[in-house]
């Protein structure tokens, strides 16, 4: 037997269990229902993430304390795990007295080891709200191109990245002041010092899946950086220890004591058990010379990586304990091929879900997608009616439907005496080792696809057999209850197969098969002369009518969202959030997907360059007079100058982006964009065209 500790990543306790989230959660619990089928034991622990401005802000918005407003949280949070059947050993929270005493601990062991440091940090401040303002709350025109209305870290016209403090008229997003420069002390966690060991423990087996090594590998390359740990006050968070007592107090940032929520978590429930049958112990888990003993889990979202793969292993070794076996990250949903979109309704809350579907049924077309791969998974709504429909429905619960009938009918119930089929049943018990290692191995979809094929074996046999057109004859009595019986014998192996996916039907079914017992080690126990009860409909086909409503329903709290607060840039400035930490070393976030139709909405067309000026003010432009086909020539601003002289262009073929907003910049109003390669900083390279290209026609 193995001991393992599992966690899914700690959401945010400032919104909302939504179906993105749900990828993750499902994919866990099904593993750690699967691996607690094999016999192993195993925990599986998780928490609220409370600490952070977004929540303070978030608490101050909905005019309450954090105290106040992450009990709230936590409690919607839980009952939403609880409706799709997430079985969590325990949920905790980040403010909690665990948590802040292992966060202390792993800090000053840091400290003591040498692995923090200090520095002067100048940035900008809100002089209203009196607080620092991270990127994300700066806006301002770009330095490089001069467009408004940029945030601090990047101008989302010329592609350019800057510091905030480079912005011009820059605003606080929170008051609309000017923010004001100041300097403050900032501790650092020293990441570079563990590069040997990071290298090292990426490659051990098995710890990454294979592309997240390699994404560890472009890290390593780019170079580590020293990681800053400290924010100022007003914070919500746990308090820096030992720092001086004449300068002000600092604050965790809420990314160091997140991951140690795991921990903090785990111990809870340590001290929760004590005494009884199930006691855990906590060292055996998490110290450095239990490390072979036991096994530690992570499954996380491919966004927080750097968080998981670096940082988190790094903070564990330089404080003397154990070190993650595994991280396992998975990819970001889609719904309907595209990112989930609040307008189309596709920002599907998990209770807006629940009210109209059963949560098992997306138990199923998650597992269905999910593969031990770091890829993106798409829940088509047609695709996801007509799978659950026809395999669980149409394939699964049918074989019962259509054999239960004349077993309780003419039998009273009664299986027969003897298995008319052995080499059926053998087979399909035999194909539940290679389920097991699918599920061990978090190929779900693989499991999936052999489930079904066992589910074709059964119909195909009582297709075969039609024990509908036996009843009608004469002395087949004993054919028939054989064939109905063959029937609910893998009627009862696919329960026991698909109990990691849908514990509720294999809950519900063991009332209809009259079992206690549908454990894995049961799978090769046939029901010999058992008698099962009548048959009642096991699960429901899923209808159109309910989709449309969840999806009309989730619209419908988009624009109540909006009439009382703008929501959804929190949930923008959250995701600026995780981008900005790991900035530094390109995060391996791939979730910007768009969809064909996003893409077709760029118009983009042949242009020629009649006329190319230099801008007087401007080093970094160059203005364009453009043939765009059009009656009217466009006047274009490009961020090229420093790369080209006007005349190189001057008669040019190039591409044109026509349907942009008009932009009013300091020297006149640019009326659409010329597509280059290359860096804005490093060189760019207009994209020209040849000369056959016609002006006027459409890129496609
Ligand atoms: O990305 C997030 O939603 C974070 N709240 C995840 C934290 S996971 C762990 F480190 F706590
Ligand atoms: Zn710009």
């Amino acid at each position: 037997m193995r001991e393992i500790l599992v966690t899914s990543a700690l959401p945010y306790a400032n919104g909302d269990i939504h179906l993105g989230h749900l990828v993750e959660y499902i994919q866990t619990d099904i593993w750690v229902r699967a691996m607690k089928a094999q016999g192993h034991q195993v925990t599986y622990v998780c928490a609220d993430d409370a600490h952070g401005t977004a929540i303070m802000l978030k608490a101050e918005d909905n005019g309450v304390t954090p105290e106040a407003q992450i009990a709230n949280v936590k409690a919607a949070h839980e009952a939403d795990f609880a409706k799709f059947l997430i079985d969590f050993d325990n949920y905790h929270s980040t403010h909690s007295e665990e948590n802040k005493h292992f966060s202390e601990l792993i800090y000053r062991r840091l400290n003591s080891a040498g692995h923090i440091s200090t520095k002067d940090v100048e940035q900008l401040f809100d002089p209203e709200k009196k607080l620092f303002l991270a990127d994300r709350f700066v806006k301002g025109t770009c330095p490089e191109c001069g467009a408004e209305d940029q945030y601090g870290d990047n101008c989302e016209v010329c592609g350019t990245t800057y510091n905030a403090t480079e912005l011009k008229d820059p605003r606080s997003t929170l008051s609309g002041a000017t923010p004001v420069l100041k300097t403050s002390k900032h501790y650092f966690f020293d990441l570079p010092e563990f590069e040997q060991f990071l290298q090292d423990w990426t490659r051990s087996t098995d710890r990454l899946q294979p592309s997240i090594a390699n994404k560890l590998q472009e890290w390593f390359d780019s170079g580590l950086a020293s990681w800053d740990i400290s924010r100022d006050a007003p914070y919500f968070g746990f308090q820096i220890p030992d720092t001086p007592s004449d300068e002000p107090d600092k604050y965790f940032y809420v990314w160091l004591d997140a991951p140690v929520g795991y921990m903090a978590s785990f111990k809870n429930l340590c001290d929760k058990r004590a005494g009884t049958d199930k006691a855990l112990d906590f060292d055996r888990y998490w110290a450095q010379e239990n490390e072979n003993k036991t096994e530690v889990y992570h499954f996380i979202g491919k966004d927080i990586v750097y968080f998981h793969a670096l940082f988190w292993p790094a903070m564990l070794a330089g404080s003397e304990l154990r070190t993650p076996t595994g991280v396992f990250a998975h990819g970001f949903l889609m719904v309907n091929g595209e990112k989930m979109s609040k307008s189309r309704g596709t920002f599907i809350k998990a209770d807006t879900y629940a009210q109209h579907l059963q949560p098992e049924y997306l138990r199923y077309y998650f597992a269905s997608k999910l593969s031990d791969k770091v890829e993106d998974i798409n829940l088509d709504l047609e695709d996801f009616m007509q799978k659950v429909n026809s395999d669980l429905v149409g394939k699964v619960v049918n074989i019962a439907s259509r054999s239960a009938g004349f077993l309780v009918k003419k039998y009273d119930g009664k299986l027969s005496e003897t298995c008319a089929e052995p080499a059926l049943l053998e087979d399909i018990t035999k194909t539940g080792d290679d389920i097991a290692a699918a599920y061990e191995n978090r190929e779900f979809s693989r499991a999936m696809r052999l489930i079904m094929q066992c589910a074709d074996k059964a119909n195909e046999y009582i297709d075969t057999k039609k024990p509908w057109s036996l009843a009608k004859e004469e002395g087949t009595e004993q054919e028939v209850q054989d064939v109905c019986s063959v029937a609910i014998n893998i009627f009862r192996q696919l329960m026991v197969y698909l109990a990691p996916v849908l514990p509720e039907l294999t809950e519900n079914s063991k009332g209809f098969l009259n079992l206690d017992d549908l454990s894995f080690a049961s799978r090769s126990e046939w029901l010999l002369g058992h008698q099962i009860n009548k048959f009642k409909p096991l699960m429901q086909r899923i209808e159109k009518t309910s989709i449309d409503a969840m999806v009309d329903d989730s619209k419908a709290s988009l624009a109540a969202a909006e009439t009382t607060k703008d929501d959804s840039k929190k949930g923008d400035d959250k995701a600026k959030d995780k981008k900005a930490d790991a900035k530094s070393a390109d995060n391996a976030d791939a979730g910007d997907y768009i969809g064909i139709e996003d893409f077709a909405k760029v118009e983009m067309k042949v242009a020629k360059v009649l006329a190319c000026n230099h801008v007087e003010g401007a080093d970094k432009l160059l203005q364009f007079t453009l043939d765009v086909g059009e009656d009217k020539t466009r006047n274009v601003f490009s961020g090229i100058r420093k790369f080209y002289e006007p005349e190189q262009l001057q008669g040019k073929k190039v591409i044109c982006v026509t349907n942009l907003a008009p932009r009013k910049m300091k020297f006149g109003i640019s009326e659409g964009m010329i597509l280059s390669s290359g860096d804005p900083k490093t060189g760019l390279t207009v994209i020209t065209l040849p000369d056959a290209a016609a002006v006027g026609d459409t890129l496609a």
